[in-house]
């Protein structure tokens, strides 16, 4: 069965480190509550000069070294992104043209913190069917220039990233991405938004004033939401495979909060060493978080060809859903 197999996987991160400390001198927190609740302690913050493209080309170029392959060789590129350069055009197609390359098919998929795991499914399908022999995937955030600094509810949250892997078509079916589930219910779509610059609340017009100028969330409905959801969609990927969560080496999840990764961790009856964390010190990078977390986990030595890596994301739409790869 003709697959996408991942070649190569890089990440950045800008340079800049706020620390938990660093926020309880602009809002009314402290590092205890912050850790507590979330297991974040420092997360990453981009300059000015950082943009969903810069980041995202950057990580790019790493992923497509790590495949041993020339920006000239990719055949497509999707982008999963929610904070993107500009509305239009995509930030695909500006990590194409900071690549140099020929014109491909290039463009962005929308799916805030599950973004990575639905551009993957969308990049192995093109892969599977044949319009593609491989794909340059991305998942990059930059919400902290989104984010409401007085807000201590949000803004202790989220940091800033991207990651990126080479998908390669391999027609044996032993290696790859294996299954998939994606799910949305716009019914959620309330508890979490950016609402300002859209066709609903244009920029400039006197209702897009307020709140709907920053990230707005209720946490306590996308905690509840996101312990369910992220549960459920594992066993799901990992069942429509008919295998067992014993056959899982290693776990990376979309890593907002500690809490609901133990909690996924729980319902999979997973030992520590099978579940990847890296919350602490990146924070919620959004769609960036899961591509992250491959490539850290590749660097250290945890996964290795052949494993059979269960990734999965939720976030604002509602959506989630997971990718089950065979490494
Ligand atoms: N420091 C101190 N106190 C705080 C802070 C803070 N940074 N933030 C909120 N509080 C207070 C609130 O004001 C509230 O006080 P009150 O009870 O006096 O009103 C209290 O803490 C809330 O406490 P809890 O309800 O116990 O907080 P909870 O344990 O629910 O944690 C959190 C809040 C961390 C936001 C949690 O709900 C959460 O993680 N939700 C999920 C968020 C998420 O994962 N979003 C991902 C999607 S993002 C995307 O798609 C782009």
């Amino acid at each position: 069965m003709r697959r996408g197999v991942v070649a190569g996987v890089g990440f950045t991160v800008p340079d800049r480190v706020l620390t938990n400390d660093d926020l309880s001198a602009l809002v009314d927190t402290t590092d205890e509550w912050i850790v507590q609740r979330t297991g974040i302690k420092e997360r990453r913050i981009a300059g000015p000069e950082d943009t969903a493209s810069t980041l995202g080309t950057d990580a790019a170029r790493k992923a497509l070294a790590a495949a041993g392959m020339a920006p000239e060789e990719l055949q497509m590129i999707v982008c999963g992104t929610v904070t993107g350069d500009m509305a239009f055009p995509s930030t695909a197609c500006f990590i194409h043209e900071a690549l140099g390359i020929a014109p491909i098919p290039a463009y962005d998929v929308g799916a805030a913190c599950a973004g990575f795991i639905y551009a993957l499914a969308n990049a192995n399908a093109m892969i599977a069917t044949g319009v593609v022999d491989n794909a340059l995937v991305i998942g990059v955030d930059v919400l902290t220039k989104y984010v409401d600094w007085t807000d201590r509810s949000t803004c202790v949250l989220f940091g800033d990233g991207a990651g990126a892997v080479v998908l390669k078509a391999s027609e044996t079916g032993d290696r790859g991405l294996v299954k998939t589930v994606l799910l949305a219910d716009g019914g959620g779509a309330k508890h979490i938004s950016y609402e300002s610059g859209g066709s609903r609340y244009p920029f400039g017009e006197p209702q897009s004033q307020g709140r709907r100028l920053k990230v707005y969330m209720n946490g306590a409905e996308v905690y509840r939401f996101a312990v369910v959801a992220m549960g459920d969609a594992c066993c799901r990927v990992i069942e429509l495979a008919g295998l067992e969560p014993k056959d899982i080496q290693l776990f990376v999840p979309h890593q907002a909060n500690l809490r609901i990764i133990r909690a996924a961790q729980e319902r999979l009856g997973l030992p520590d060493e099978r579940v990847f964390v890296n919350v602490e010190k990146y924070g919620n990078t959004s769609g960036a978080s899961i591509p992250i977390g491959l490539a850290e986990a590749e660097q250290t030595g945890r996964l290795t060809k052949g494993d059979l890596v269960l990734t999965v994301g939720f976030g604002a739409g509602l959506v989630w859903g997971a990718n089950l790869i065979r490494w």
